[in-house]
């Protein structure tokens, strides 16, 4: 989670320590449909009309027209396209403190869309305050995570839709002064929750190059902190029927049916504390197409601080889902579906999330791990357990407190206190999963824990301030498997900083507080930083950026860095992956329009001369 967050949930968090044939025409147009009209018209239009046909077209006095058939002409080979390369060949940028977005020669960055931007139909932020009726037509603020959706009839790589995240508000274009939930009006309250949630937008390619939102478009939608949700799944029951707002969407993820999963970091609602708790927490699937089921918290995958979603899939349609918990300490979970969706009707798929089983990650000593289901009855999830709470943040262990499992629904509510009691290892704050595109491996960024006392292998650091990245292999690759292997990726830090234990063991460019992760669809492996904006961070690490790291050599080359202030998160991306949506989140200077108030926005990465982003 950003700062903001953590200080904004620190009034109403329990937990101490919780603050902080390649050349084929359907070959080639499989590769890039926008290539099916131009392969069209170029083999089958005017312009490469037989001969014998102009011939006979000609309208002269001399009568009927014989045509004598030419010879037939050897077809000349339409040539071979060069093969597109994604090996990665950018030059890294140099850490810096500058209040703009660098890249590498030759990459351009545009702002697509910023805090107070129209999102519905409506009057965008102009400099003054809004009301609540108009902010809940704007972009919300802090733009977190992201996902890129095609639209039906329409070539993905000059449009489709947008789904952002917005974390937290960026206050200072809603309101004068601070915000505090406690003596908040009404109309202020409304404010605030206007500005999370996400947004739903249509986007488009010009003719310039350009990307930009299409204004109107019957696609673009607001899900806010005051809009109504419903739940489904085992816990559905105990929430409240119609549930107001969901907030505090970090990052997120997607299904194979292309619908859109929002996750609340937050199992309060600590914009609006009189909501009933239990309803957040939850992972919200949305499908941004409106042909499926109204937003649905998906009580089957576990309240807790939920960071993103990362699916792995295998030939039977049998799909495990990723997350994190972004508490300090917090478990990674996955949750497998009990059927196999279907490709074929999209439908069918509707209420997949709301049966299947949910488990918890514990790395074993020796480099192994297992998955333990939190299932009633399994695993120690009875009435009358024992949690023996966050045991990595004291050397005097906590006393364990009892928990009653009576059914399901319990351990689903009470999920972080049900991975503890199922023998789940606490780690340095979880944030993004990640899955190879081949399921050959998932990673996991934990992004620091500065009060960690006692160490375990996963977790090998105390005082944990740069974190670190857990590699794990499933068995058999598989999204069903119960058993894994595990290792430790990388070690944040810098070998310039004094202390041996705040090194690290990055190659090439050092980061702190690895956060955003994800392997696009060529296998690259891409990581964003959320360290701290103090000045003695900076001045090691620059501001927050954005790194390739090589999974292989583990060699690290910063990509990208932020304006002053921000958070770099969110990473989405065309099929071809000449387009990169990237996201700033809380941006404190002069960006992204200079003279005006700073706000959180989401950019796009392009290449001058079109080749794909990173190559
Ligand atoms: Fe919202 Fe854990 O980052
Ligand atoms: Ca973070
Ligand atoms: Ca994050």
């Amino acid at each position: 989670m950003s700062h903001l967050t953590d200080e904004a949930r620190a009034p109403y968090r329990r937990a101490t320590d919780d603050l902080n044939g390649p050349n084929s025409l359907e070959a080639l147009v499989g590769e890039n449909p926008s290539r099916r009209s131009i392969l069209r018209n170029g083999l089958f239009g005017l312009s490469v009309l037989p001969a014998a046909a102009l011939a006979a077209c000609s309208d002269d006095d001399g009568g009927p027209v014989v045509t004598v058939p030419p010879p037939t002409p050897t077809p000349t080979p339409t040539p071979t396209p060069p093969p597109v390369s994604y090996a990665i060949a950018f030059t890294p940028v140099a850490a810096n403190q500058a209040d703009r977005v660098t890249v590498p020669e030759g990459y351009t960055v545009d702002v697509l869309l910023k805090a107070g931007d129209s999102i519905e139909s409506g009057t965008p932020w102009s400099g003054s305050f809004p009301t609540a009726d108009q902010a809940e037509k704007w972009a919300g603020g802090n733009h977190d995570g992201m996902e890129y959706f095609p639209l039906p009839n329409t070539d993905p790589n000059v449009g489709g839709l947008l789904a952002i995240n917005f974390e937290y508000p960026d206050f200072n274009i809603l309101m004068n002064g601070s915000y505090n939930a406690a003596t908040a009006t009404a109309e202020q309250k409304a404010l605030a929750l206007s500005a999370v949630g996400i947004g739903v937008v249509e986007v488009a390619k010009g003719s310039d190059g350009k990307w930009a939102v299409k204004a109107g478009s019957s696609y673009n939608k607001r899900y806010t902190g005051n809009s109504s949700y419903r739940a489904g799944g085992p816990a559905a029951g105990l929430l409240s029927g119609s549930i107001k707002g969901m907030l505090n969407n970090c990052a997120s993820g997607r299904t194979p049916w292309n619908t859109y999963l929002t996750c609340e970091e937050t199992t309060d609602n600590y914009l609006d504390p009189t909501q009933p708790e239990q309803n957040y927490g939850w992972v919200v699937e949305i499908d941004p197409l409106r042909e499926l089921a109204p937003p649905t918290k998906r009580t089957a995958m576990g309240r807790f601080s939920h960071e993103n979603v990362a699916y792995m899939a295998n030939s039977d349609r049998r799909v495990a889902f990723y997350m994190g918990d972004d508490s300090t300490p917090g478990c990674i979970y996955k949750f497998v579906p009990d059927r196999a969706f279907s490709t074929s009707n999209r439908a069918a798929n509707t209420d997949l999330l709301d049966y299947g089983t949910l488990y918890v990650a514990r790395f074993n000593a020796d480099g192994t791990g297992e998955w333990r289901a939190l299932v009633v009855g399994q695993n120690g999830l009875t009435a009358g357990a024992q949690d023996p709470g966050n045991v990595s943040q004291s050397t005097t262990p906590p006393a364990p407190t009892t928990v009653n499992f009576n059914n399901q629904a319990d351990v689903l509510i009470n999920c972080q206190s049900a991975a503890r009691v199922a023998g789940g290892t606490v780690m340095d704050r979880p944030e993004w999963l990640t899955v190879a595109p081949d399921n050959s491996a998932v990673y996991c960024t934990l992004t620091n824990n500065s009060r960690r006392q006692v160490t375990d292998p996963a977790n090998p650091r105390k005082t944990n301030l740069h974190g670190h990245i857990v590699k794990f292999v499933e068995d058999g690759n598989s999204p069903l498997a119960t058993k894994f292997k595990w290792d430790i990726f990388l070690l944040g830090g810098s070998p310039t900083l004094a202390e041996e234990h705040l090194k690290g063991d990055i190659k090439g460019d050092p980061f702190s507080s690895p956060d955003g992760l994800r392997i696009d669809p060529q296998g690259r492996l891409w990581v964003q930083t959320d360290a701290s904006t103090s000045s003695s961070t900076t001045s090691v690490f620059g501001n927050n950026s954005m790194y390739y790291v090589d999974q292989v050599t583990k060699e690290s080359k910063r990509f990208l860095v932020g304006p002053v202030g921000c958070e770099i998160t969110g990473l989405a991306y065309t099929q071809d992956l000449k387009t990169f949506f990237i996201n700033i989140q809380h941006p404190t200077g002069d960006w992204p329009v200079a003279g005006q108030k700073p706000r959180s926005s989401t950019i796009v990465v392009s290449r001058t001369d079109g080749k794909p982003v990173g190559a």
